[in-house]
């Protein structure tokens, strides 16, 4: 733990002794202002810990140079010449991105083959979006779906006075690469509409810490601010009025905040304004703010999460996994150059298993970001050990016209994040959700990597060198196995309604938001197929359409999600599917008790509190493993009326 100004908190994967490589060496760092001052600083105090020094001449170890190289701002050039390492970069950020590359590297910079190597991210906005409140909302808390604390941004009505917090977790970012943060939740309430106009000077603070690190604040605004701030009648995008009155809330954010990167927009979604109520379609909206954004450089992030939350589970004509794709296709080529399509990586909600959106790659004329969910509001909230790295690494590297075309990592514009971080000493809670946030910003950087090898960097960079037992193998199955004893076969929603924490099969079943699964006593599955339900599958292009569209060649851990079939429906794996639910749900608990064992194994290997913080989060991960295992299980007994084969105890 390290106390600093802003309360007490966990090095993450940046403690102390990551920097061993650098801080005994002689270190040159070359260039001014800005966020060389923030490398200089790291050098300083790196070095301070383990005898090195900041050198000028020619004697240094490692030279960290800004210059006239030719590179993008964020690109560097890692060079070793057998003796000496370097970094080299045209700016700050590049020169800090390089900074951490060879922390990363540890003594590895210092050895091996002559070589100069280019680094450069893959996508060049790598954000992460806070759904923080400032106000402590009466039912969502002060951050929406956060499982780790207060605001690191915002306490007690307005932006924290004391920026050490703030500053250690842009370091943070930057550490694994990202340049952009959204400081306040998509849903703006009251309070937080008022960030855009007379209480952004708060925001310019947060973005002058993040600033140090590379990274442009974003501000998530309601639509009608016209009406709710301006006191316009309308929001109309296409009024005039309404245009001037954003042109000059956007020249005043700009006045405050000369880099700022934009705005994010949930328009016309769960109950948020948006430009349906005008008559005007997603593009209209997005573009009116695009061009208010457009003399500074600033991009408009709107969302493409839109569908009815309002359905009646008769109706079988309605399907939510279908809006985005609707909503959205047909406006493909309507979009501004400066606004950016943000989508949901699956059609539905950020489940444990969904397929990969068909509107990343339906729309080959309009800039979009994939949106992915660090915070768990799905997959265990931050209780439950669960590494997202190979969820995000399937979308990423899905290839939407199949295995000749592009993947959706290459055709992606940006990469966003819902944020995992919250006030709590650990940032994230469960001391091992960090890794969430820490692959997040690599793969944003590197789509196409491992997340394997990413997962590796982690545990080096947190834990040192040391024998970790499993844990590795603990957190790289950890996303299969919350799949295992949670909602099987892509079925989704079995959780306990407005919460989102523990199991409730039917929780959903019968409410307005579309999240059926349509268990009856015969079988269980959405029928998705064009040809008898909803025409989801149709949504893909070739070959994914009929993929998805046969029982025969849909992939099994998508069968519920496209298909209606009967329990004795045998999958692939040669199980029936009431037998792969009950043999999952014994196996998932089983894992989640080795989970507990490997981390029990750690004790005095890890820190005691990061030990006794897990350990504590183990205890809970098994009894509602446990608990999904019991409630699903009886389920699915109870309405097939099928047996265990194996005769294992269902209640
Ligand atoms: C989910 C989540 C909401 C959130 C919404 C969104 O539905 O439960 O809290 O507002 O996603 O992404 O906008």
């Amino acid at each position: 733990m390290s106390s600093v100004s802003g309360g007490r908190f966990d090095a993450a994967w940046l403690p102390v002794e990551a920097f061993r490589a650098v801080g005994v060496r002689r270190v040159g760092v070359r260039g001014e202002g800005g966020v060389v001052e923030s490398v200089r600083r790291e050098v300083r105090e790196v070095c301070g810990w383990f005898g090195g020094r900041e050198v000028g001449g020619g004697e240094a170890e490692l030279v960290l140079e800004v210059g006239e190289v030719g590179l993008g701002d964020e690109e560097f050039l890692f060079e070793f010449d057998g003796e000496r390492a370097g970094v080299r970069a045209s700016g700050g950020v590049g020169l800090l991105y390089g900074f951490f590359h060879v922390v990363r590297l540890g003594e590895g910079a210092f050895e091996g083959p002559v070589r100069s190597e280019l680094h450069s991210p893959a996508l060049p906005l790598r954000m992460v979006d806070h759904w923080d409140n400032v106000a402590v909302h009466p039912v969502m808390g002060q951050v929406e779906r956060g499982y780790a604390g207060g605001s690191v941004f915002w306490a007690d009505g307005e932006a924290r006075g004391d920026f050490g917090r703030v500053r250690a977790y842009a370091r943070l970012l930057a550490s694994c690469g990202i340049n952009a943060v959204a400081v306040n939740n998509v849903n703006v309430h009251a309070v937080e509409a008022r960030l855009l106009t007379e209480r952004i000077g708060e925001v310019a603070q947060i973005a002058g810490v993040l600033r140090e690190y590379g990274i442009r604040t974003h501000l998530s605004v309601t639509f009608a601010a016209p009406i709710v701030l301006g006191g316009l009648t309308t929001a109309d995008p296409l009024d005039a009025d309404v245009r001037e009155w954003w042109a000059g809330a956007v020249r005043g954010v700009y006045e405050a905040i000369p880099d700022f990167g934009g705005f994010v927009v949930k328009a016309d979604s769960e109950g948020q304004p948006g430009p349906f109520a005008y008559g005007r379609s997603h593009a209209d909206g997005a573009n009116m703010l695009a061009a208010a954004l457009a003399p500074y450089g600033g991009t408009v992030h709107w969302r493409a999460f839109v569908y009815d939350h309002r359905q009646d589970w008769r109706d079988r004509t309605t399907d939510r996994a279908r809006a985005a794709y609707d909503h959205f296709a047909p406006l493909d080529g309507e979009f501004a150059e400066g606004a950016v399509l943000q989508v949901k990586h699956g059609p539905m909600d950020f489940q444990v298993r969904e397929p990969v959106s068909p509107v990343l790659g339906a729309l080959p004329r309009t800039r979009f970001a994939v949106e992915v969910q660090a915070t768990q509001e799905y997959t265990g909230q931050q209780r439950h050990a669960c590494w997202l790295g190979p969820m995000w690494s399937e979308v990423l590297t899905f290839r939407p016209h199949g295995e000749q075309g592009p993947s959706v990592g290459e055709l992606a514009s940006e990469l966003v994040a819902v944020s995992n971080v919250g006030d709590d000493p650990f940032w994230t809670g469960h001391p091992l959700a960090q890794a969430n946030l820490y692959t997040f910003g690599r793969l944003a950087w590197q789509p196409s990597a491992d997340p394997l090898d990413v997962l590796d960097e982690w545990l080096r960079l947190t834990f040192g060198d040391g024998d970790l037992g499993g844990l590795r193998t603990l957190l790289a199955g950890s996303w299969a196995a919350y799949e295992k004893y949670t909602a099987p076969l892509g079925v989704g929603f079995m959780v306990q309604p407005g919460h989102h924490y523990g199991p409730s099969v039917d929780g959903y079943e019968y409410s307005p938001w579309g999240t059926y699964h349509f268990a009856d006593r015969d079988g269980v599955g959405v029928d998705r197929s064009v040809a008898t339900g909803t025409g989801y599958a149709g949504q893909y292009g070739p070959p994914w359409a009929s993929v998805y569209e046969s029982v025969e060649s849909c992939p099994d851990e998508l069968l519920l999600f496209f298909h209606h079939v009967p329990y004795g429906h045998v999958l692939k794996s040669g199980k029936t599917v009431i037998q792969h639910i009950y043999d999952t749900h014994f196996e998932g608990v089983e894992e989640a008790e080795e989970a507990r064992r490997v981390w029990a194994g750690l004790k005095g290997v890890v820190d005691a509190e990061r030990f006794a913080r897990g350990a504590e989060r183990f205890e809970e991960q098994v009894r509602s493993a446990r608990e999904w295992r019991d409630q699903v299980n009886s389920y699915f007994f109870r309405k097939s009326g099928v047996p265990d084969e194996r005769g294992r105890v269902i209640y």
